[in-house]
Protein backbone atom coordinates (compact mmCIF):
# COMPACT_ATOMS: atom_id res chain seq x y z
CA UNK A 1 0.00 0.00 0.00
CA UNK A 2 1.41 3.59 -0.80
CA UNK A 3 -1.02 5.53 0.24
CA UNK A 4 0.52 7.45 2.97
CA UNK A 5 -2.45 9.07 5.59
CA UNK A 6 0.34 11.44 7.44
CA UNK A 7 3.86 12.30 6.55
CA UNK A 8 6.34 14.90 8.03
CA UNK A 9 7.62 16.60 5.14
CA UNK A 10 9.55 20.09 5.51
CA UNK A 11 8.65 20.14 9.43
CA UNK A 12 5.30 20.38 8.60
CA UNK A 13 2.81 17.64 9.00
CA UNK A 14 0.86 16.69 6.15
CA UNK A 15 -2.44 14.67 6.01
CA UNK A 16 -4.17 13.11 3.17
CA UNK A 17 -7.84 14.87 2.68
CA UNK A 18 -9.93 12.09 3.61
CA UNK A 19 -13.21 13.98 2.54
CA UNK A 20 -12.47 14.19 -1.06
CA UNK A 21 -11.23 10.20 -1.37
CA UNK A 22 -11.23 8.80 -3.56
CA UNK A 23 -12.22 11.24 -6.18
CA UNK A 24 -9.10 13.80 -4.99
CA UNK A 25 -6.01 12.45 -3.74
CA UNK A 26 -4.40 16.19 -2.16
CA UNK A 27 -2.22 16.90 0.95
CA UNK A 28 -3.21 19.36 3.54
CA UNK A 29 -0.42 20.80 5.25
CA UNK A 30 -0.13 21.60 9.31
CA UNK A 31 1.77 23.83 11.27
CA UNK A 32 0.57 24.25 14.94
CA UNK A 33 -1.81 22.08 17.57
CA UNK A 34 -4.95 24.56 16.59
CA UNK A 35 -5.10 23.74 12.82
CA UNK A 36 -4.72 19.56 13.52
CA UNK A 37 -7.33 19.83 15.60
CA UNK A 38 -9.38 21.20 13.08
CA UNK A 39 -8.29 18.28 10.77
CA UNK A 40 -9.32 15.87 13.28
CA UNK A 41 -12.42 18.00 13.93
CA UNK A 42 -13.64 18.33 10.13
CA UNK A 43 -12.59 14.72 9.10
CA UNK A 44 -8.91 15.81 7.25
CA UNK A 45 -8.13 12.57 9.47
CA UNK A 46 -10.30 9.90 11.03
CA UNK A 47 -9.58 6.55 12.42
CA UNK A 48 -8.24 5.93 15.88
CA UNK A 49 -4.66 5.45 15.44
CA UNK A 50 -4.31 7.66 13.33
CA UNK A 51 -6.29 10.35 15.44
CA UNK A 52 -3.60 9.70 17.58
CA UNK A 53 -0.70 9.77 15.54
CA UNK A 54 -1.78 13.43 14.51
CA UNK A 55 -2.08 14.92 17.95
CA UNK A 56 1.21 13.72 18.56
CA UNK A 57 2.54 15.85 15.86
CA UNK A 58 0.47 18.42 16.84
CA UNK A 59 1.80 18.61 20.16
CA UNK A 60 5.66 18.51 18.41
CA UNK A 61 4.25 21.76 15.86
CA UNK A 62 3.06 23.34 18.82
CA UNK A 63 6.54 22.99 21.01
CA UNK A 64 8.50 23.85 16.98
CA UNK A 65 6.40 26.79 16.88
CA UNK A 66 6.81 28.33 20.54
CA UNK A 67 10.60 27.15 20.64
CA UNK A 68 12.10 30.68 21.04
CA UNK A 69 10.01 31.56 23.84
CA UNK A 70 11.13 31.53 27.46
CA UNK A 71 10.41 27.96 29.52
CA UNK A 72 7.32 29.77 31.51
CA UNK A 73 5.41 31.22 28.33
CA UNK A 74 6.30 27.92 26.46
CA UNK A 75 5.10 25.34 28.96
CA UNK A 76 1.75 27.74 28.77
CA UNK A 77 1.58 27.28 24.90
CA UNK A 78 2.05 23.54 25.61
CA UNK A 79 -0.55 23.38 27.93
CA UNK A 80 -3.14 25.00 25.85
CA UNK A 81 -2.26 22.52 22.88
CA UNK A 82 -2.99 19.69 24.74
CA UNK A 83 -6.42 21.02 25.62
CA UNK A 84 -7.19 22.01 21.89
CA UNK A 85 -6.30 18.75 20.68
CA UNK A 86 -8.20 17.05 23.19
CA UNK A 87 -11.33 18.64 22.29
CA UNK A 88 -11.34 17.84 18.85
CA UNK A 89 -13.27 14.27 19.29
CA UNK A 90 -14.10 12.49 22.58
CA UNK A 91 -14.36 8.98 21.40
CA UNK A 92 -11.32 7.34 19.99
CA UNK A 93 -9.08 6.79 22.79
CA UNK A 94 -6.24 6.87 20.95
CA UNK A 95 -6.45 10.84 20.64
CA UNK A 96 -6.20 10.79 24.36
CA UNK A 97 -3.65 7.75 24.91
CA UNK A 98 -1.07 9.56 22.54
CA UNK A 99 -1.53 12.80 24.50
CA UNK A 100 -0.76 11.52 27.47
CA UNK A 101 2.22 10.12 26.43
CA UNK A 102 3.56 13.32 24.84
CA UNK A 103 2.34 14.68 28.13
CA UNK A 104 4.69 12.48 29.99
CA UNK A 105 7.43 12.77 27.82
CA UNK A 106 6.84 16.69 28.18
CA UNK A 107 6.78 16.25 32.01
CA UNK A 108 9.45 13.91 32.62
CA UNK A 109 12.05 16.56 30.66
CA UNK A 110 10.19 19.80 31.53
CA UNK A 111 13.56 21.05 32.90
CA UNK A 112 15.32 21.08 29.51
CA UNK A 113 15.92 23.73 26.93
CA UNK A 114 12.46 24.25 25.02
CA UNK A 115 14.83 23.61 21.80
CA UNK A 116 15.81 20.26 23.42
CA UNK A 117 12.30 19.96 24.47
CA UNK A 118 11.00 19.94 20.86
CA UNK A 119 13.12 17.67 19.31
CA UNK A 120 12.15 15.37 22.37
CA UNK A 121 8.26 15.46 21.21
CA UNK A 122 9.26 15.32 17.68
CA UNK A 123 11.24 11.93 18.17
CA UNK A 124 8.16 11.08 20.13
CA UNK A 125 5.83 11.71 17.63
CA UNK A 126 7.81 9.71 15.08
CA UNK A 127 8.09 7.16 17.15
CA UNK A 128 4.05 6.64 17.78
CA UNK A 129 3.99 6.66 14.17
CA UNK A 130 6.26 3.87 13.36
CA UNK A 131 5.22 1.99 16.27
CA UNK A 132 1.65 1.96 14.85
CA UNK A 133 2.52 0.38 11.62
CA UNK A 134 4.99 -2.06 13.40
CA UNK A 135 1.94 -2.76 15.68
CA UNK A 136 -0.23 -3.14 12.77
CA UNK A 137 2.02 -5.34 11.10
CA UNK A 138 1.88 -7.71 14.51
CA UNK A 139 -1.63 -8.00 14.83
CA UNK A 140 -2.11 -8.34 10.98
CA UNK A 141 0.10 -11.80 11.78
CA UNK A 142 -2.07 -13.09 14.79
CA UNK A 143 -5.43 -12.15 12.87
CA UNK A 144 -4.32 -13.64 8.96
CA UNK A 145 -3.51 -16.72 11.18
CA UNK A 146 -7.45 -17.09 11.78
CA UNK A 147 -8.44 -16.56 8.71
CA UNK A 148 -8.61 -19.70 6.32
CA UNK A 149 -8.22 -19.53 2.68
CA UNK A 150 -11.26 -18.52 0.61
CA UNK A 151 -12.92 -16.57 3.13
CA UNK A 152 -15.03 -13.93 2.86
CA UNK A 153 -15.25 -11.05 5.68
CA UNK A 154 -17.59 -8.42 5.96
CA UNK A 155 -16.03 -5.41 7.10
CA UNK A 156 -17.79 -1.92 8.46
CA UNK A 157 -16.37 1.12 8.31
CA UNK A 158 -12.65 2.03 7.61
CA UNK A 159 -10.07 0.46 9.76
CA UNK A 160 -7.41 0.49 7.48
CA UNK A 161 -4.08 2.15 6.53
CA UNK A 162 -6.06 5.36 5.89
CA UNK A 163 -7.14 5.14 9.83
CA UNK A 164 -3.54 4.34 10.95
CA UNK A 165 0.10 5.34 10.06
CA UNK A 166 0.17 2.27 7.55
CA UNK A 167 -1.39 -1.46 6.77
CA UNK A 168 -4.95 -0.84 8.85
CA UNK A 169 -6.20 -2.72 11.89
CA UNK A 170 -8.75 -4.60 10.34
CA UNK A 171 -7.98 -4.56 6.85
CA UNK A 172 -4.53 -4.94 7.94
CA UNK A 173 -5.12 -8.48 9.34
CA UNK A 174 -7.18 -8.79 5.47
CA UNK A 175 -3.80 -7.78 3.36
CA UNK A 176 -1.71 -9.66 5.95
CA UNK A 177 -3.73 -12.66 4.76
CA UNK A 178 -3.84 -11.81 1.54
CA UNK A 179 0.03 -11.57 1.65
CA UNK A 180 0.25 -15.07 3.04
CA UNK A 181 -1.16 -16.52 0.09
CA UNK A 182 -4.70 -16.87 1.14
CA UNK A 183 -7.39 -15.47 -1.35
CA UNK A 184 -9.91 -13.58 0.73
CA UNK A 185 -12.85 -11.58 -1.01
CA UNK A 186 -14.40 -8.72 1.32
CA UNK A 187 -18.03 -7.29 1.35
CA UNK A 188 -17.46 -3.63 2.29
CA UNK A 189 -20.32 -2.29 4.14
CA UNK A 190 -21.08 1.49 2.86
CA UNK A 191 -21.28 2.81 6.23
CA UNK A 192 -23.58 5.61 6.31
CA UNK A 193 -23.89 8.52 6.95
CA UNK A 194 -19.98 9.35 6.03
CA UNK A 195 -19.43 6.97 3.59
CA UNK A 196 -16.08 5.85 5.27
CA UNK A 197 -17.09 1.92 3.87
CA UNK A 198 -17.80 3.35 0.07
CA UNK A 199 -15.47 6.45 -0.49
CA UNK A 200 -12.09 4.53 1.52
CA UNK A 201 -12.50 1.48 2.52
CA UNK A 202 -13.84 0.23 -1.26
CA UNK A 203 -11.07 2.52 -2.57
CA UNK A 204 -8.12 0.84 -0.31
CA UNK A 205 -8.53 -2.07 -0.90
CA UNK A 206 -9.01 -2.20 -4.36
CA UNK A 207 -5.99 -0.03 -5.09
CA UNK A 208 -4.52 -3.09 -2.86
CA UNK A 209 -6.21 -5.19 -5.85
CA UNK A 210 -8.17 -7.44 -3.24
CA UNK A 211 -11.37 -8.41 -4.24
CA UNK A 212 -13.62 -6.07 -2.55
CA UNK A 213 -17.34 -5.80 -2.92
CA UNK A 214 -19.41 -2.59 -1.71
CA UNK A 215 -22.63 -3.21 -0.20
CA UNK A 216 -25.00 -0.31 1.43
CA UNK A 217 -25.16 -1.34 5.45
CA UNK A 218 -28.60 -2.74 5.12
CA UNK A 219 -27.60 -5.93 3.12
CA UNK A 220 -25.49 -6.96 5.57
CA UNK A 221 -28.15 -9.35 6.77
CA UNK A 222 -29.17 -10.87 3.46
CA UNK A 223 -25.52 -11.84 2.58
CA UNK A 224 -24.85 -13.47 6.35
CA UNK A 225 -27.92 -15.54 5.53
CA UNK A 226 -27.51 -16.72 2.34
CA UNK A 227 -24.23 -17.85 3.53
CA UNK A 228 -21.92 -15.44 1.49
CA UNK A 229 -19.54 -14.73 4.70
CA UNK A 230 -17.92 -16.26 6.67
CA UNK A 231 -16.03 -13.76 9.73
CA UNK A 232 -16.99 -9.87 10.21
CA UNK A 233 -14.05 -8.08 11.34
CA UNK A 234 -13.99 -4.47 12.68
CA UNK A 235 -11.58 -1.81 14.10
CA UNK A 236 -12.54 -0.31 17.45
CA UNK A 237 -12.59 3.53 19.17
CA UNK A 238 -12.49 2.15 22.63
CA UNK A 239 -12.49 -0.97 24.38
CA UNK A 240 -13.85 -0.62 27.61
CA UNK A 241 -12.30 -2.71 30.84
CA UNK A 242 -14.92 -5.36 30.36
CA UNK A 243 -14.61 -5.91 26.69
CA UNK A 244 -17.31 -4.18 25.26
CA UNK A 245 -16.11 -2.31 21.94
CA UNK A 246 -17.40 0.89 20.26
CA UNK A 247 -16.69 1.47 16.72
CA UNK A 248 -18.42 3.36 14.11
CA UNK A 249 -22.23 3.40 13.93
CA UNK A 250 -24.05 0.57 12.76
CA UNK A 251 -21.38 -1.75 13.81
CA UNK A 252 -23.40 -3.31 16.98
CA UNK A 253 -26.12 -4.23 14.23
CA UNK A 254 -23.52 -6.21 12.41
CA UNK A 255 -22.49 -8.07 15.30
CA UNK A 256 -26.01 -8.67 16.22
CA UNK A 257 -26.41 -10.37 12.83
CA UNK A 258 -23.34 -12.30 13.34
CA UNK A 259 -24.70 -13.86 16.38
CA UNK A 260 -27.79 -14.88 14.85
CA UNK A 261 -26.07 -16.28 12.03
CA UNK A 262 -23.35 -18.21 14.16
CA UNK A 263 -20.51 -15.67 11.71
CA UNK A 264 -17.85 -15.51 14.16
CA UNK A 265 -16.71 -11.58 14.59
CA UNK A 266 -13.62 -10.36 14.98
CA UNK A 267 -12.43 -6.88 16.66
CA UNK A 268 -8.90 -5.63 15.68
CA UNK A 269 -7.91 -4.23 18.46
CA UNK A 270 -4.34 -2.36 19.32
CA UNK A 271 -4.02 -2.16 23.24
CA UNK A 272 -3.49 1.79 22.56
CA UNK A 273 -6.98 1.28 22.18
CA UNK A 274 -8.21 -0.13 25.35
CA UNK A 275 -9.34 1.97 28.35
CA UNK A 276 -8.93 0.17 31.50
CA UNK A 277 -10.14 3.25 33.46
CA UNK A 278 -13.61 2.51 31.80
CA UNK A 279 -15.79 -0.63 33.32
CA UNK A 280 -18.15 -0.37 30.57
CA UNK A 281 -19.01 0.29 26.84
CA UNK A 282 -22.04 2.31 29.12
CA UNK A 283 -19.35 4.59 29.60
CA UNK A 284 -17.75 5.33 26.46
CA UNK A 285 -18.40 9.34 25.38
CA UNK A 286 -20.26 8.61 22.20
CA UNK A 287 -20.00 11.62 19.45
CA UNK A 288 -22.66 13.39 18.02
CA UNK A 289 -21.94 14.73 15.05
CA UNK A 290 -23.94 17.95 12.54
CA UNK A 291 -27.12 16.78 11.18
CA UNK A 292 -26.22 17.59 7.51
CA UNK A 293 -23.86 14.36 7.36
CA UNK A 294 -27.58 13.12 7.83
CA UNK A 295 -29.74 15.17 5.54
CA UNK A 296 -27.52 14.73 2.65
CA UNK A 297 -24.12 14.92 1.55
CA UNK A 298 -21.36 17.40 -0.21
CA UNK A 299 -23.39 19.79 -1.61
CA UNK A 300 -26.75 17.32 -2.19
CA UNK A 301 -29.58 17.72 0.24
CA UNK A 302 -32.05 15.36 0.20
CA UNK A 303 -34.05 15.57 3.82
CA UNK A 304 -37.01 17.95 4.33
CA UNK A 305 -35.83 21.47 6.18
CA UNK A 306 -35.83 21.28 9.85
CA UNK A 307 -36.61 17.92 10.22
CA UNK A 308 -35.43 16.65 13.47
CA UNK A 309 -32.14 14.32 13.25
CA UNK A 310 -29.75 12.14 15.22
CA UNK A 311 -26.18 11.59 14.54
CA UNK A 312 -24.45 9.35 16.93
CA UNK A 313 -20.97 8.92 15.03
CA UNK A 314 -20.72 5.31 17.29
CA UNK A 315 -22.14 2.47 18.66
CA UNK A 316 -20.96 0.36 21.55
CA UNK A 317 -21.31 -3.77 21.27
CA UNK A 318 -21.26 -5.85 24.17
CA UNK A 319 -18.59 -8.25 24.62
CA UNK A 320 -20.85 -11.14 24.68
CA UNK A 321 -21.29 -10.77 20.77
CA UNK A 322 -16.84 -10.08 20.38
CA UNK A 323 -15.53 -13.96 19.43
CA UNK A 324 -12.21 -12.45 19.43
CA UNK A 325 -10.12 -9.23 19.85
CA UNK A 326 -7.00 -9.30 17.80
CA UNK A 327 -4.11 -7.37 19.36
CA UNK A 328 -0.56 -7.04 18.95
CA UNK A 329 -0.24 -9.22 21.81
CA UNK A 330 -2.05 -11.98 20.74
CA UNK A 331 -5.99 -13.03 19.99
CA UNK A 332 -8.01 -12.73 23.10
CA UNK A 333 -11.04 -15.29 22.69
CA UNK A 334 -14.32 -14.40 24.55
CA UNK A 335 -12.89 -10.96 26.43
CA UNK A 336 -13.55 -10.41 29.85
CA UNK A 337 -11.98 -8.09 32.24
CA UNK A 338 -9.38 -10.33 33.83
CA UNK A 339 -8.43 -11.18 29.93
CA UNK A 340 -8.02 -7.46 29.13
CA UNK A 341 -5.82 -6.81 32.71
CA UNK A 342 -3.78 -9.89 31.80
CA UNK A 343 -2.53 -8.27 28.54
CA UNK A 344 -0.95 -5.27 30.42
O1 LIG B 1 -15.53 8.53 12.55
P1 LIG B 1 -14.32 7.76 12.12
O2 LIG B 1 -14.19 7.60 10.65
O3 LIG B 1 -13.07 8.29 12.79
O4 LIG B 1 -14.56 6.31 12.73
C1 LIG B 1 -13.59 5.33 12.52
C2 LIG B 1 -13.97 4.00 13.02
O5 LIG B 1 -15.00 3.80 13.61
C3 LIG B 1 -12.96 2.91 12.83
O6 LIG B 1 -13.58 1.68 12.64
C4 LIG B 1 -12.08 2.84 14.10
O7 LIG B 1 -11.51 4.09 14.36
C5 LIG B 1 -11.02 1.83 13.98
S1 LIG B 1 -9.74 2.40 12.93
C6 LIG B 1 -8.44 1.36 12.92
Amino acid sequence: MTVETLRWRNNQLEMIDQRCLPSVVQYLSYSDAQTVADGIQKMVVRGAPAIGVAAAYGIALEAQKYVLLNGADFHKRMAQAFKVLAASRPTAVNLFWALNRMRDRLSDAAQMETVSLARLLLDEAHAIYHEDIEINKTMGAFGASILEDGMCVLTHCNAGALATAGHGTALGVIRSAVTAGKKITVFADETRPFLQGARLTAWELSEDGIDTTLITDNMSGHFMKSGAIDAVIVGTDRVAANGDVANKIGTYMVAVLAKEHDIPFYVACPLSTIDLSIPSGDDIPIEERSSNEVTGYGDVRWAPKNIQVRNPSFDVTPARLVTALITEKGIVYSPSDNKLKALY
